[in-house]
Order: C-alpha cells, then sequence, then structure tokens
C-alpha cells in the first residue's frame, strides 16, 4: 500500500512538471496518443506542413530532410525530439521520378519508365497492372522513397486535357478498378500511394484556379466514383487534393468533399495532402490562402509547405479560428502515416532496383495495353526484313508525357532499335535524313521528352516524293504520328488533328507503297485520343501503342512482328470530330489565345475569374461523358469505347446472370477461333429500366480479361456486381436508387459490338448520402430528348 502511494505521488509530481522537463515520448506504432500530448502547439503545426522543395533543385540543401532522395517533390518534416522522422513524397505515376545525379556521387539513379497510364487503362487488366506496379513499387522501397504520388485518376471528361495521359478512362468503374490495382502493386512492397487529384482537375488550363461546376449527379456518378471505386478496394495511404475549385470552393477547403464523403460516407482513414502549392488561390482570384480552413476540411498536410503556412496555422489556432482537434486529428493523420513507413521501421533501402527485370516489366506490359485500331492481314509482319521509318517519331519515340509525370529514365528505345533488334533492316538512306533533321531539331528546341511540348514537325524535305528506291528496297513502310502533352496545358483541336504534312505524308507514302503492291501501318505514338475518321480508310493497319515506357522501340517491334499480340481495348472513344464531343463547347480549347494572355488579364485580374474555362467550367453534358454520350445520342464515333483487335478471333458464348441477393453474378465463356494464342476482354454493359431520371443507354459494370487463350482453347470468366451499383444518383433525395425493373446485361468486346445479353428483374433499392457539392448557380445539364 505504502509503495502503490509513493509511486502514485512520484507519478504525479512527475506529470505536473513543465512540458521541457518530462522526457520526451519517442514515436511508436501505439503511443501516437501520447505523443501528440506532448507536442507544442509549433510542432503540431510543422507537422502537418511539408518541408519545402529543397530536393526538388539539383543541388538539394545538404542537411535538410529534402536532401534524402534527390528529386523527390517533398517530405514532411522529421521532430527529432519525439522520434519523429520524415517521409519523403514523390512523383509518379509512370514510374519514380528523382534526379539522376546528385551532389559529390558519381552513382547514377535512373528509374524504370513504365507505360503511361492510359496504356495501363487499355489493357483492362488488373492482374497486370498490379505486377507493374509491384516492380514499380520495388523501386520506390529501394530508392528510399515512403509514397509515390500516383496513381492520377481524374475522369478524361475531354480528350483535350493535357494531363489524359496519367489518367485512364472516360468511365469510373474502368478507371476506378485499374486505379485500385496500382495501388494493391504499389503497397505490396511496404510504400504508400497518394491517389490524385482529388477531385475534378479535368483540365489544366488555369487549374490552379478554375472552378469545376458539376451537377450533383454527374459528380457522384462519374468524377466521385472512380475515386470511390479505387480507395474502397485498394486502401491508398493519402490521397491528393487538386487545385481546382468543386461548386464554388477549393477542394482542399471542402469540409464536404475531403470528410464528409471522403471520410464519413467511404471510410477512408488515411492521409490527405494538398497539391505542390494548392489551397493557395492565383493572384487574379486574389491569392487568397487559409491553412486554418484547410485543416478543419480534413486536409491534413500541406504540400511543399512553407513557413508562412505553418504560422497561419497557429495564429488559426490561437486566435480561435480553429479548434485545435482538427489540428490534432490532422497530426494524427500524419503519425499514422510515419508509423506505417519502411524509414520508421529503420529499413536499409539499397539504392539498386532491378532495373534489368523491370525492363522487361514494361516490354511486356505495353502489349496489353497496345491497341489494334485496324488490320487488313497485314500484321504480324511475319515474313518482313526491310522495313522503310516514316515520320520523326519513328526516330525519336515519346515514353511519356511531360511534367510531374515524366520519369528519369536511363534509355528510351526508338523504333530502328527496336526493329534492329527483331532482326529488321531499316532502310539507311532515309534514317539518315530524319536523323540529320532531328540533330538540327533538338539544337534549336532542346531535348525532346523532357519538358518540351512541341513535336518536331516533319521536315520541308520529307514532303517530296516518296522515292522509287525506297518502295523497291522495302516489304513495308511505317509512318509513326506522335503527339506530346503534358501538365498544365491542355491540347487544342489544332493538336488533335492531323498537321497538312503528316496528312501528305500519308497520302504520299500510301499512294507509292500501294502502287507496288506493298502495305503500309501507321503506329500512333500518343498519349491521348487524335482524330482518325478522315485518314483510317489509307493505312493497311493502325496500331496504338500509346506511349508505353523507356522499352516502347521493342514492344512495338515485338507487336509488329508477332512476338506479342495487341490485347488493348480503348478506355476512351475515339470521335469523329473534337467537336462530336459534348464537353468540348466547354472545354478550354475555344479560349482564344488573347483570353489567355496573362499580362493583359492581370490588368483587371477580377475579369479572369468570369472568364469561361479559365475561371470556370461548367460541366453541362452533365452524366453524358464519353460513350455515355455517344452510344445514347447514337452518334457516330471513328472508335468506339472498349475497341480493340487481336491478330486472332474470338466467340462469346451465352451469358449467364445469377441473383445472389446482394449481389449479381455473371458469367460468359470465350474461345479462341482463330490461329494465334491472343487475350480478349469481356465488357458488361447494363441497360436500367426506365426512371424518374433519364438514364444512359448503357454503362461499364463490370469487366475481365482472359487469360492467354491458345487455339480453340476456352475460358469461362465469371464477374460480380453489387446490386447497388446499378443505382442511378437522384439529386432531389440526395440518394442512390435503384430502379425497381428488369436490368439487361449486354456483354460484348466493345461498347458497340455486343455479342449477347441476359437479364435480371431487381427490387427497388435506396441508400442515402449527404446533400453535398451542390452547385452554386444554375447549370443546365444535357438530358435525353433535347
Ligand atoms: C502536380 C502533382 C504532383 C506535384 C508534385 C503538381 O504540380 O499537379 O501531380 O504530384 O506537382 O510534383
Amino acid at each position: 500500500m505504502k509503495i502503490k502511494a509513493l509511486l502514485f505521488s512520484a507519478l504525479t509530481a512527475f506529470a505536473s512538471l513543465p512540458a521541457a522537463a518530462q522526457p520526451a515520448p519517442q514515436l511508436r506504432a501505439d503511443n501516437i496518443d501520447a505523443v501528440i500530448a506532448a507536442m507544442t502547439l509549433e510542432e503540431k503545426a510543422n507537422l502537418v506542413v511539408g518541408d519545402g522543395m529543397g530536393g526538388f533543385s539539383a543541388r538539394p540543401v545538404i542537411g535538410s530532410s529534402s536532401s534524402i532522395v534527390p528529386g523527390a517533390a517533398g517530405t514532411t518534416k522529421a521532430i527529432p525530439r519525439l522520434g519523429i522522422p520524415s517521409v519523403v513524397l514523390s512523383d509518379g505515376p509512370a514510374g519514380l521520378r528523382i534526379n539522376v545525379d546528385r551532389p559529390f556521387d558519381h552513382n547514377k539513379y535512373y528509374a524504370t519508365h513504365f507505360p503511361i497510364g492510359t496504356s495501363l487503362a487499355s489493357s483492362w487488366n488488373t492482374a497486370l497492372v498490379e505486377d507493374v506496379t509491384k516492380a514499380m513499387g520495388q523501386e520506390v522501397r529501394e530508392y528510399g522513397v515512403e509514397v509515390l504520388l500516383a496513381p492520377a485518376l481524374c475522369l478524361q471528361r475531354n480528350p483535350l486535357c493535357g494531363r489524359n495521359f496519367e489518367y485512364y478512362s472516360e468511365d469510373p468503374v474502368l478507371s476506378g478498378n485499374i486505379a485500385a490495382a496500382y495501388v494493391n502493386g504499389i503497397q505490396s512492397q511496404g510504400v504508400g500511394t497518394s491517389v490524385k487529384h482529388f477531385a475534378f482537375n479535368n483540365q489544366e488550363t488555369m487549374r490552379m484556379g478554375n472552378d469545376a461546376r458539376v451537377s450533383q449527379r454527374a459528380a457522384r456518378e462519374l468524377y466521385l466514383k472512380n475515386f470511390q471505386i479505387c480507395i474502397e478496394k485498394s486502401h491508398p495511404w493519402t490521397i491528393m487534393s487538386s487545385y481546382n475549385r468543386v461548386n464554388g470552393v477549393m477542394t482542399s477547403e471542402s469540409h464536404d468533399l475531403l470528410t464528409t464523403i471522403l471520410r464519413d460516407e467511404w471510410g477512408y482513414k488515411g492521409l490527405v495532402m494538398t497539391d505542390w502549392f494548392g489551397g493557395t488561390d492565383p493572384v487574379w482570384r486574389g491569392g487568397h490562402t487559409d491553412r486554418g480552413a484547410n485543416i478543419w476540411a480534413g486536409n491534413d498536410l500541406i504540400e511543399p509547405g512553407m513557413d508562412k503556412d505553418v504560422k497561419e496555422i497557429v495564429d488559426a489556432v490561437k486566435s480561435g479560428k480553429l479548434d485545435v482537434k482538427y489540428l490534432n486529428q490532422c497530426v494524427r493523420n500524419v503519425l499514422d502515416l510515419v508509423v506505417r513507413t519502411k524509414r520508421f521501421a529503420g529499413y536499409h533501402y539499397s539504392n539498386h532496383p532491378d532495373l534489368e527485370a523491370h525492363a522487361q516489366v514494361t516490354r511486356q506490359a505495353a502489349a496489353e495495353g497496345t491497341v489494334l485500331l485496324k488490320n487488313n492481314g497485314t500484321l504480324p509482319l511475319t515474313s518482313v526484313r526491310n522495313v522503310a521509318l516514316y515520320g520523326n517519331a519513328s526516330y525519336s519515340l515519346i515514353a511519356g508525357g511531360t511534367g510531374s509525370g515524366n520519369v528519369n529514365r536511363a534509355y528510351t528505345i526508338s523504333l530502328v532499335e527496336g526493329l534492329r533488334n527483331a532482326g529488321c533492316h531499316v532502310d539507311e538512306t532515309l534514317t539518315n535524313r530524319y536523323a540529320a533533321y532531328l540533330e538540327e531539331w533538338t539544337r534549336k528546341h532542346g531535348k525532346l521528352n523532357a519538358n518540351v511540348l512541341e513535336v518536331p514537325k516533319l521536315p520541308d524535305e520529307l514532303e517530296a516524293e516518296v522515292t522509287s528506291e525506297e518502295v523497291s528496297n522495302n516489304d513495308v513502310a511505317i509512318i509513326t504520328l506522335s503527339r506530346i502533352s503534358g501538365e498544365g496545358q491542355d491540347r487544342t483541336a489544332e493538336n488533335y488533328n492531323l498537321s497538312t504534312q503528316e496528312r501528305e505524308l500519308l497520302h504520299r507514302v500510301c499512294a507509292a507503297y500501294h502502287q507496288a503492291g506493298k502495305k503500309v501501318v501507321v503506329v500512333l505514338n500518343v498519349g491521348g485520343v487524335m482524330e482518325t475518321a478522315s485518314w483510317k480508310d489509307l493505312p493497311d493497319a493502325i496500331l496504338l501503342p500509346w506511349q508505353c515506357g523507356q522499352e516502347i522501340g521493342n514492344s512495338i517491334a515485338d507487336l509488329l512482328m508477332g512476338k506479342s499480340t495487341p490485347s488493348g481495348k480503348l478506355p476512351m472513344t475515339w470521335p469523329v470530330s473534337i467537336n462530336d464531343d459534348p464537353s468540348t463547347k466547354n472545354f478550354p480549347s475555344d479560349v482564344k489565345d488573347e483570353s489567355l494572355d496573362l499580362s493583359s488579364m492581370f490588368k483587371d485580374a477580377s475579369k479572369m475569374a468570369q472568364v469561361k474555362n479559365v475561371g470556370y467550367t461548367n460541366y453541362e453534358e452533365g452524366i453524358y461523358v464519353g460513350y455515355r454520350y455517344y452510344d445514347t445520342f447514337k452518334k457516330e464515333v471513328s472508335y468506339p469505347f472498349g475497341f480493340g483487335l487481336s491478330y486472332t478471333t474470338f466467340s462469346f458464348g451465352k451469358p449467364y446472370v445469377k441473383d445472389q441477393g446482394k449481389s449479381i453474378s455473371l458469367s460468359v465463356t470465350i474461345t479462341n477461333t482463330g490461329k494465334r494464342p491472343g487475350k480478349e476482354v469481356a465488357q458488361v454493359y447494363v441497360t436500367a429500366p426506365k426512371g424518374k431520371e433519364d438514364k444512359p443507354a448503357q454503362e461499364l459494370k463490370a469487366f475481365a480479361k482472359t487469360r492467354t487463350l491458345q487455339p480453340g482453347e476456352s475460358q469461362t470468366l465469371v464477374m460480380n456486381i453489387d446490386k447497388i451499383d446499378l443505382a442511378s444518383f437522384y439529386e432531389s433525395k440526395s440518394a442512390w436508387v435503384v430502379d425497381p425493373g428488369v436490368y439487361t446485361f449486354r456483354v460484348g468486346s466493345s461498347s458497340r459490338d455486343i455479342k449477347g445479353n441476359a437479364t435480371l428483374a431487381v427490387k427497388k433499392q435506396i441508400k442515402k448520402v449527404h446533400n453535398v457539392l451542390k452547385p452554386q448557380v444554375k447549370l443546365t445539364s444535357l438530358k435525353l430528348g433535347q
């Protein structure tokens, strides 16, 4: 008893010592409460503000946490007094973005450039995506990075968004599932992801100030649905809020988005960080920042972080504007992240990921993401030896897009190298001509594949007639057309269309080779959609390998020569004209150059917020994005959503649906009916019965891909759909409503190639959610019958 009393008085005496005199608790996974209790207000504010961008420069500040991994986009702050180490955050999504060179270090720190997001999504293969990102995650871990700032999964609302190459699809089910696989692959390696940009970052023009005005229905059914699927299926360690506003509120200040929807409705438990310098309005909007509001909204970490951010948070608490309980929650979320990391566990990273093995991973993954758009029996080029290559891109392939999504890789294989590796002879006269031109171009414009948005124009001399020697010396002609795009800038209609030079080249090469009875193949080395309707009849085959990473030349050669078989399917519609897309009229492509002239805008900054598609963008197409529009309004397209050929053919058996109570299972048997091995995708589109709201003609609800099927071989694919996922969002009820009636499950190999269907009667179901993210202006959304 005496001992107990003594112990008690010793303990209470100890507890009443001033904070500084007490031994500070050292962070462990099980003492986060004690650590938070021991933190000063300043320490808390410092922990929720990153350590700046020192690591981003070529010569990071030695000794600061920003020098831990040079080239990393940011870090959290270490607090040694409490045993809290930094967390290193580095870009993706096509691979780990770090600096190759380090001060006083002769080693090279290359990372693998894997296929871009759009290419991964075109595989429609979640297992493949997970394999790719397992390899990527190993690089993240072995280079000492804790969180990869990826995947990027904003919906591809319009073909011209500059960052579409990082994004996955116009459809939320495809996009959400591919993203979940991506996250699961990376996180299986003991490192985290940051799912970005949450949300509505569907254009790059004025991305830091643009207000996405969107109906609650389109928000719920499309732009949030992909994030919801990804988050529920993969539990990403972190999420990155976007730069833009949604219905008038900055996403990083939106309690509705970051707390009510993300955490209360979806049950998200991880951390939310701002995009870099996000939460700061551009000058033309008044330059407003409110770090207290970020913290209150549930945005736990400000990146990259500046001293004034810390001060703002401290002041907000001291003035009573911000209740410290919100800050404590953010601190807890940062600490939860810290204790999950390998750095916290004392892991010794090697700085030697298996780059050789990963080169093979990216080389092979490219085949599954490559879409064969046309083939009249030309591909694969089994008996071809001599090849004539046209178009600058044949000699300088683009591995990926620009900006933070660009990966500092050791090399990019060109098509010449790829074809030579495959045993082909590439026409040397042509090669020399192009090489000389490209050398000159690079001298003038800088190295391609860095942050150069321009692709070399075809030189004038190449507009000359295709020579008879070229035609007689070669078995086949390949023309590569390319486009590059990236962060901070949207594409233009001009960029979407063929240039006059490209068109002339196509006509000349096709005429000359066809006259000699020889074939022409077009390779599209692009990051997004381009115009094809006006010229697709000219060549004999069109292959779309996208920008599939550093092994691109080898990957394309494997496909052309038949060493691998394309099995990609389009993750978005390819319209006939860019103006066919209902979102184009409210996309910055119609912003004239004068209105983007910042210097004149700044003269009357307040006006800028009123400029359509600069200050705000009305999502007037509502739920009719991509095939939801084209298929419902029966518009002609150049290539439909989900389209993609193979070197073999497939048949689909009759689909069967089974009521499983809460869910529905659907099965279909696919058989390889051709002469070569290949893979096929089953795409399940659901047509819902009529309800009070109009509905798209059909919506993708599930998909699955076969393994490689040998000729004659079959596989039965089984897919599950939760009944609640058949619901439409009813704004009047703030609820997901499954209208009762007969649902048709249409199984096909594209949205316009339905092979069979099955039906099932489903009962009414309602799931109420919060009435949040309301538009603040009257928004007219496209409706059927308009
Ligand atoms: C981009 C993010 C990126 C961040 C860090 C921002 O400008 O929008 O995608 O992760 O920079 O580099």
